[in-house]
């Protein structure tokens, strides 16, 4: 099938959706010309943190207008590494801003965490398609992001395989046809670990996924299940269902990515491999259809599927989550914040495992009791940005605190 020219912008090439999305630029390309950077995508902007030498040679292989570091230590290190390629470089807080507010009419938000917000919401406001993986910008800022959404005219395109899975088989017409909805979740690495063992689980351990290779922040997220907490508050915002119209269901094998229930009995479910580049392919092509070459759901040889409810007491930050959503006002964006530290800390050795979902719950207790910095619902970027803010300070605190007790 003919892919409609587009003009991409990617920000964060440099990770796992930003690989997988180039993956299939790459397919589109090469079959229609023989090259990564020529046929029916061309490629304006490529954006990552600090991976200079990924992004450089990303650089080389698709021919981008523009790329941009974020860390701005590394501009020279890039420029060295992209003389007389033509591209051009850049670096910093607001040529990430930038990157997002360029002529590309499909834009892939893939950078993690609310370092993602500000250049999405860019792209937002000049009403261009964003395919969203980055599920943090709408868990701590999702009314204001959505209100910036109605009001450019952007297509917002949901890349998490579970919502994505939603926006398939959602009956936007009829919402009130609709009875619930159910994300699924595969129960992450220690899906069948006690509760004492998870205690002394490590970062190796934990970025294991039995079925997704991510980024380690989800990974780790989704060994505490707060990815489905993130994404549960994600699929409040994305849909017009209440909070408790919203389930979720462990399902190991990762097949069925989530369903939509109708008043009528009927249940619509959307299935395929567990391969991120499925859902990115239906951003991609929205509103036609691809081909991609992932590997084809083979029913008989997989056998059996399973489901079973979630525990909420080895895995509390599901609980936490549906809290922070049913709180509102700034909790999400405090929840958020103090997993991103939380998460870090962990990963970098300092934390035990199930002292990141600790963090998080006494980071909006503490905002929550102290007026004026958590209490008020956030009202614009700059309202969210500083709650933010402030959570990331206190979650740190407590966290050295944590540690060295
Ligand atoms: N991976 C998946 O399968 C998956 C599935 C569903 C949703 N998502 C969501 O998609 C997002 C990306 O996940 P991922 O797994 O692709 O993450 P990842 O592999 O860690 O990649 C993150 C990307 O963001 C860049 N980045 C990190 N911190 C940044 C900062 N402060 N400023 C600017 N850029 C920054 C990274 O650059 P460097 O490489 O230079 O660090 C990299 O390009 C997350 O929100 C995640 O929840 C991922």
């Amino acid at each position: 099938m003919d892919m409609k020219p587009r003009k991409i912008a990617i920000l964060g090439a440099t990770g796992s959706v930003g690989q997988s999305t180039l993956a299939l630029v790459r397919d589109l390309n090469v079959a229609a010309s023989g090259h990564a950077h020529e046929g029916p995508i061309s490629v304006e902007v490529l954006t990552a943190n600090q991976d200079v030498t990924g992004l450089a040679d990303l650089a080389r292989g698709f021919r981008p207008e523009r790329v941009v570091i974020a860390d701005e230590a590394k501009l020279g290190d890039l420029e060295t590494l992209l003389a007389g390629s033509g591209v051009d470089v850049a670096a910093g807080a607001s040529a990430l801003r930038e990157a997002g507010a360029g002529e590309a009419d499909w834009v892939m938000a893939a950078i993690v965490g609310a370092a993602g917000l500000a250049p999405t919401m860019e792209a937002v406001k000049r009403g261009r398609t964003v395919a969203l993986a980055n599920k943090e910008c709408l868990v701590s800022a999702g009314a204001i992001f959505l209100d910036q959404v109605k009001r450019a005219g952007a297509t917002l395109l949901p890349v998490d395989s579970e919502h994505n899975a939603i926006y398939q088989v959602f009956d936007f017409d009829r919402p009130e046809a609709v009875e619930k909805i159910t994300l699924t979740a595969s129960g992450g690495p220690f899906r069948t670990w006690s509760k004492a063992e998870i205690v002394h689980a490590t970062p190796a351990q934990a970025v294991a996924h039995p079925n997704w290779s991510m980024g380690a922040k989800i990974s780790v997220d989704s060994a505490t299940l707060m990815n489905k907490g993130l994404e549960l508050i994600e699929a409040a915002y994305l849909f017009p269902v209440e909070p408790d119209q919203i389930d979720i269901v462990i399902h190991p094998q990762s097949v069925v990515h989530s369903f939509v229930a109708y008043r009528d009995g009927s249940v619509l479910a959307q299935m395929g491999s567990p391969d991120m580049r499925v859902p990115i392919a239906y951003t991609l092509a929205w509103p036609d259809r691809m081909d991609a070459a992932v590997k084809r759901l083979d029913l008989a040889s997989l056998g059996t599927i399973s489901f079973e409810a979630p525990d909420h007491d080895r895995f509390p930050a599901l609980g936490l989550a549906r809290g922070a959503l049913q709180s509102g006002g700034a909790a999400p964006t405090i929840l958020n914040a103090a997993n991103e530290v939380a998460v870090a800390e962990f990963l970098a050795g300092r934390m035990g495992f199930h002292e990141i979902v600790r963090i998080v719950e006494e980071t909006i207790s503490f905002m929550g009791q102290n007026e004026g910095i958590g209490t008020g619902s956030p009202t614009s970027l700059e309202d969210v940005l500083c709650i933010d803010r402030a959570a990331r300070e206190w979650a740190l605190k407590r966290s050295g605190e944590v540690a060295a007790a």
